[in-house]
């Protein structure tokens, strides 16, 4: 995307008070509730603990969602940078970390070459890994009791790009009418055989008996952002016991529970979802989003036909499906990055491969915690954590107490605002005002510069990453 682009919607920072912000919602008939004041403190919603079933507890209402770096060794091991990221984490003051960022399972699963991988050869790493994040935090809050620790893992199935950051190597359930397509597959490219699939959930129970063991609490049974977990929701296509009828369709995740409630007793699983999903878009007139297709769609789990609206009644079955496998911790999300970016992390400056927002990006966040609360309401058992508040930039305390409040999540996730403000979670705790030079104006570059090959991070506001000379080549993509 161009750097001339000027946005036609109104920047946050510019609705300065309470009384504009609500002004602008209103005018564009937004329903988000906000609270004017924030309470800091010990009475602050966003400090509220909670136990699990286990006894385990979660010392406050904030959850870091996991993000990848792009940037572990070739054998899927951390490096300094994602070390970094990981103590950053651990520092920012939440006290749920949901995955740190997407694990691979086996090689040929990974969604880049330097995606981190879990496995005997790693294992290593991933005990020292964990020990940094509780040691970083014992050191800044002088407890780690309830600090509960996740690991994201992952096949990526459609998406896998394991060898080369320029080649898919895309492993696919069916042949997706839009998306194979979208991304060159031919129609009758191979699909993954019920063998292969088997021998990938033994990956995942042998990956969650590792994290386990390097002391990790729980495990996130990844079904998002097009991902395999989640291709199979989709996979009304398909023949075979994985495909077909909803109960083929969530084997995967059946399977892979059971398979760790035998090898890792005692190991919590959570699930980090796509709630909904709508059809891929793509760019129409003067670079704005538009449906790839204007025919009834049928592959969006969680979505209308029409493709851009929500109906979540599968993804209800798919939530009554976790309660019977005694799942407690649940993670929203939607859509993909890759086929409908502006529904999954709403932005005012799209990623140099997506298109310019087709809707102010604040009913993005509005549509994820309306689809968030709805689930709530229908399952108050779950611990359920909310996604995509980064677009609110200033205005992300009001919203999350707000939310809190009214009981429409247990957690407000924190994704892009960690990268460039790390600390924000402590800071809203401590009612001292937020640091506005940090806040997250969501350029994306941190999404544009993995899609082009380099490592990702906050390059325009995180001083490391500002010095690195991929910002210039970053910068010199974008036009700018
Ligand atoms: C650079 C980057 C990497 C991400 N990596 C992952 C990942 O590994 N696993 C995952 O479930 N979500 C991933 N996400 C999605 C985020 O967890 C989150 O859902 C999204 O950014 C919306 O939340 P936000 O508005 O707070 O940023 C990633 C997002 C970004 C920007
Ligand atoms: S690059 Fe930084 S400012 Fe831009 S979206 Fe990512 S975290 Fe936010």
């Amino acid at each position: 995307m161009s750097g001339k682009y000027k946005p036609p919607f109104p920047r946050i920072a510019q609705l300065k008070t309470a009384e504009l912000f609500a002004q602008h919602l209103e005018k564009k008939n937004i329903q988000l509730d906000f609270d004017a004041e924030l309470i800091p403190g010990a009475d602050s919603p966003f400090g509220k603990a909670h136990t699990l079933r286990s006894g385990q507890k979660i010392g406050n209402a904030m959850c870091i969602l996991p993000m990848e770096g792009w940037d572990g060794t070739e054998d899927g091991r951390p490096t300094e940078l994602t070390k970094r990221r990981w103590r950053n984490f651990a520092l920012s003051g939440a006290k749920l970390l949901w995955g740190c960022e997407a694990v691979a399972v086996r090689p040929e699963g990974r969604a880049n070459p330097n995606q981190l991988m879990l496995n005997e050869q790693t294992f290593q790493e991933f005990v020292d890994l964990f020990q940094l994040l509780q040691r970083t935090h014992e050191e800044q809050f002088q407890d780690t009791s309830d600090l509960l620790i996740g690991l994201q893992l992952t096949h990526s199935g459609r998406f896998c790009k394991p060898n080369d950051k320029k080649k898919m190597e895309p492993r696919i359930l069916y042949p997706h009418p839009v998306l194979n397509r979208k991304f060159g597959l031919a129609e009758d490219y191979p699909l993954m055989s019920d063998a292969e699939i088997d021998s990938i959930i033994d990956d995942y129970v042998k990956a969650a008996v590792l994290a386990q063991k390097a002391g990790f609490h729980f495990v996130d049974i990844k079904h998002c952002h097009g991902y395999l977990g989640h291709e199979f929701l989709s996979a009304y296509d398909r023949e075979g016991k994985y495909g077909g009828s909803f109960e083929n369709r969530t084997r995967f995740l059946r399977d892979i529970v059971s398979g760790i409630r035998a090898a890792a007793p005692g190991l919590e699983i959570g699930v980090r979802m796509s709630i909904f999903d709508w059809v891929p878009f793509q760019k129409g007139p003067e670079e704005t989003g538009v449906p790839a297709q204007n025919r009834p769609y049928r592959y969006a789990f969680g979505g209308k036909e029409s493709g851009t609206s929500a109906d979540m009644q599968e993804s209800f079955l798919f939530l009554q499906e976790l309660e019977k496998l005694g799942i407690e911790l649940f993670c929203t999300t939607a859509g993909s990055p890759y086929y409908n970016p502006h529904i999954q992390r709403p932005a005012l400056f799209p990623p140099s491969d997506g298109y310019l927002p087709p809707e102010d990006p604040l009913l993005g966040v509005a549509r994820q915690i309306q689809a968030t609360a709805e689930i709530k309401n229908a399952f108050p058992g779950l611990y359920v954590i909310g996604s995509a508040y980064s677009y609110l930039q200033e205005w992300l305390p009001n919203v999350g107490q707000n939310v809190l409040n009214v009981g429409k999540a247990d957690s407000i996730g924190f994704g892009r605002m960690v990268l460039s403000y790390p600390d924000m979670p402590a800071d809203i705790i401590s009612g001292n005002g937020l640091k506005r030079a940090k806040i997250c104006r969501t350029f994306s570059d941190c999404t544009t510069a993995p899609r082009n090959g380099m490592i990702s991070g906050c390059y325009p506001l995180d001083p490391l990453y500002k010095k690195m000379p991929e910002y210039e080549q970053l910068k010199a993509l974008k036009g700018e």
